[in-house]
This record gives C-alpha cells, sequence and structure tokens, in this order.
C-alpha cells in the first residue's frame, strides 16, 4: 500500500494553479497517459452526438481545476458549459482564458489535437473555431463544494451531461464520502443523462505537478469501487476503459485510471 497523506479540506483552496498548468504544457506527442484520456472525451461525444442538441443541450465540469482540457470535445454539442471548481485561483485562470487575458494558459496544442487528429477536421480555420466555441459557450464560472448538501450552491439547474475528472478521489476523505458525491450529482442530471467520470486507481498521493512539491491526498480506490458508486447512487455504466501509464508516472502514486461513462436511470 502507498504512503497515506491525510486529508486537509482546507488546503484545496491553496491549490497552485499555475503549478498544476504545468502538466498541460508538454508538447502533445509526450502527452502519454493524457492522449487516451482526450480519446475517451472525444469518443463519447462521436458516439453519443445524436442524443445532444446544440441548441439546447447543457454541460457542467465539475471540479475541472484550472483545466479545460475535457471541454474540447463537449463545445459542438451544447450550447452551454458550467464550469465549477472549489478553489477560486482555479476558476479565476478559467475566467481569464475564457476572457482571453494576457497570461492565460495556452490550451491551443490540446485543440489543434483534438479537431485535427481525433475529428480529422482540415479546415484552416477549425482550430481557431474551436477556441472561440469554447470561450462563447464558457457561460457560468462558479464555485462547487462536493460535501456540501447543494455542491453547487443556490444553482438548481439540470445538465444533459457532468464530467468529473480525477476530483473526486482528492477531495473524498474515505469511500463512504466518495459514494455520497456521486448521488449528489442526480439532482443536477436530466432523465438519462450522462455521467462521464474519470478516477486515479491505486495511489494515496499525487504530486501538483511532476517538478515536485508536497504531496497531495488521494483516496486509494480500486476499480470495483467505482462500481459500487455508480450501482449506489443509480448509474448504470454503460462503457468504460482502463487506461495505464505507458512509463513511470511522477506525478502520482496511481497505478492505472479508469473512465466510465454512466447514465442515470430514471
Ligand atoms: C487534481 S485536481 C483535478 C483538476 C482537473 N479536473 C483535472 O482534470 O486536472 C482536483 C480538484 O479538486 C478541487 N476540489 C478541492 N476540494 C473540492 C471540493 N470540496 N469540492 C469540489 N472540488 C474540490 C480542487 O480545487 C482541484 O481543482
Amino acid at each position: 500500500m502507498d504512503e497515506t497523506i491525510p486529508y486537509d479540506k482546507d488546503a484545496n483552496f491553496q491549490f497552485d494553479s499555475k503549478a498544476y498548468l504545468q502538466r498541460y504544457t508538454h508538447p502533445i506527442e509526450a502527452l502519454g497517459i493524457q492522449v487516451q484520456f482526450l480519446e475517451c472525451w472525444h469518443q463519447f461525444y462521436r458516439d453519443y452526438h445524436q442524443d445532444f442538441d446544440e441548441s439546447s443541450s447543457t454541460m457542467l465540469e465539475f471540479g475541472g481545476g484550472p483545466t479545460l482540457w475535457s471541454l474540447i470535445s463537449v463545445a459542438p454539442n451544447v450550447s452551454s458549459i458550467t464550469f465549477s471548481d472549489y478553489a477560486e485561483t482555479n476558476r479565476s485562470e478559467i475566467e481569464i482564458w475564457r476572457d482571453n487575458e494576457s497570461g492565460c494558459h495556452d490550451w491551443k496544442p490540446y485543440v489543434e489535437y483534438i479537431v485535427r487528429t481525433l475529428e480529422g477536421n482540415q479546415d484552416p480555420n477549425a482550430v481557431d473555431l474551436r477556441v472561440q466555441e469554447l470561450r462563447r459557450k464558457l457561460q457560468n464560472i462558479i464555485f462547487c463544494d462536493a460535501h456540501s448538501e447543494k455542491p453547487l450552491g443556490e444553482m438548481q439547474q439540470k445538465f444533459d451531461v457532468i464530467h468529473t475528472n480525477l476530483c473526486l478521489e482528492i477531495v473524498c476523505e474515505d469511500k463512504d464520502a466518495f459514494y455520497a458525491v456521486f448521488s449528489k450529482f442526480h439532482q443536477y442530471l436530466k432523465p438519462r443523462g450522462y455521467l462521464l467520470c474519470l478516477a486515479a486507481l491505486e495511489g494515496s498521493w499525487y504530486l501538483c505537478w511532476n517538478g515536485g512539491g508536497q504531496k497531495w491526498h488521494q483516496l486509494y480506490l480500486q476499480s470495483e469501487d467505482l462500481d459500487t458508486a455508480m450501482a449506489r447512487s443509480g448509474f448504470t455504466i454503460l462503457y468504460t476503459r482502463i487506461v495505464h501509464p505507458a512509463s513511470t508516472n511522477l506525478m502520482s502514486a496511481t497505478k492505472k485510471w479508469r473512465f466510465i461513462v454512466a447514465r442515470k436511470k430514471d
């Protein structure tokens, strides 16, 4: 078993967004596992796009950190995106990107990879158009707290799809807390809405980036724990993929990742 780092809820307010974003500055060819995550989101929207009406469908990113990588495949399929995170520094990174302010993170290599390589779109303007579309559709950037009875505060909206990536295993102290968050997602999904979840397995710490810093708590999960979480909270798993690290993983003790597409039971 890996070394265990105590969970500290308040430490998340000091999330080092700029350091974390260094994970997302590597050339796309060097992304390794990250490319497989991009494929997961891309394949979902390729295979299920008929279930989304671009003029009315809505999407929630829960615990997005300072990142936009899972939203690039979403943008053409929905009318608006609500982005949420606990840490103000992370929400601020997303705001400065949306408003195209100086110092914002450069997500263009990710957009290029998804649009050109995964979607096969060679239109010379396609990449810039996707960036503009994502900026336009990124309409709400809000606080969330997985442990609150109302994780999105007063927001009552129901979404067609929710993404949560590499988040709940970080913010939950134990498995009961982890299972409880999935049940809370129900209130934010339309009937038969989709939940896309990417979780790190079999590790109990992670680093903000591979240059170092403190080790952060990560709940030690096994693949079956995600089955339990989905079953207990009324989700049917439609698709799942295990992603193995291509090489030594310097940023966490994680042994593998699991991507799940689940659907809310009526
Ligand atoms: C490892 S980061 C994951 C970021 C991003 N989803 C990604 O794919 O890289 C974990 C995120 O959980 C957020 N977080 C911390 N406490 C939280 C809470 N109580 N509720 C929801 N999110 C929380 C942090 O601010 C951080 O952005």
